[in-house]
């Protein structure tokens, strides 16, 4: 099956936040590569498939400017519901992030992609998704991406992934992004199994 909104409202709006399989209130991976960025809480972050992650408010709460994407407006909407006048400054941008953006959006600084590329399975989803982070991301800018390694298992929310080494990060990204950093890691669900990731950390550098 494909990733489709109608999948994705129906989980958000069956489940509770601390039941999604992909549940993470420690941030601590994220904010390691992030801390590697000079002066990141000046930034404007786009984040594809923001979902309803906490790592909104702390973004938030550091000052940087947001742009949030998701395909499901149910979870869009729940962060809305959150946030409240905060999120008034926020761009909020509900499509398929395999299509070209929509709309005007400012210029991104750092791109912010936590599990979200490995559900595209298409070579055209996932090269219309590469597209879009070369046409939204400035020079200079970063992105980063946490995704199923290819040790990890092969399903979540009951898709089929396509899960990711560095190698294949790199080369899609093509030879303008220069992998900063990068490092293994094991989360273990809310259901107390573990999910392999890689984390990665690449700068754009024209
Ligand atoms: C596993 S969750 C991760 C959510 C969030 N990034 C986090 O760190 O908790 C995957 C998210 O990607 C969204 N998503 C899936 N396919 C998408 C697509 N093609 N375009 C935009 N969002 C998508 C889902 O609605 C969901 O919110």
């Amino acid at each position: 099956m494909k990733s489709s909104s109608k999948h994705w409202d129906t989980i958000f709006s069956n489940t509770e936040d601390s039941k999604l399989g992909w549940y993470e209130k420690n941030l601590s991976q994220t904010l390691e590569l992030l801390n590697q960025i000079p002066d990141w809480e000046k930034s404007t972050v786009f984040l594809p498939g923001a979902g309803t992650s906490v790592l909104v408010e702390e973004l938030l709460s550091r000052g940087v400017k947001l742009v949030l994407n998701d395909i499901s407006i149910e979870a869009l909407n729940r962060v809305k519901g959150r946030l409240n006048d905060e999120g008034r400054e926020i761009d909020w941008l509900c499509q398929d992030i395999a299509q070209p953006v929509q709309g005007t959006i400012p210029d991104v600084d750092i791109w912010i992609d936590r599990a979200v590329l490995h559900f595209l399975t298409d070579e055209d989803d996932i090269e219309g998704y590469f597209e879009n982070i070369k046409s939204t991301l400035k020079a200079g800018g970063h992105a980063m991406f946490a995704e199923f390694s290819r040790t990890g298992a092969p399903k979540c929310a009951g898709l089929t992934l396509h899960r990711y080494s560095i190698e294949e990060l790199s080369e899609r990204l093509g030879s303008s992004f220069k992998l900063v950093s990068h490092f293994d890691y094991t989360y273990i669900n809310p259901y107390g199994d573990p999910r392999p990731y890689i984390y990665a950390l690449y700068k754009r550098e024209n």
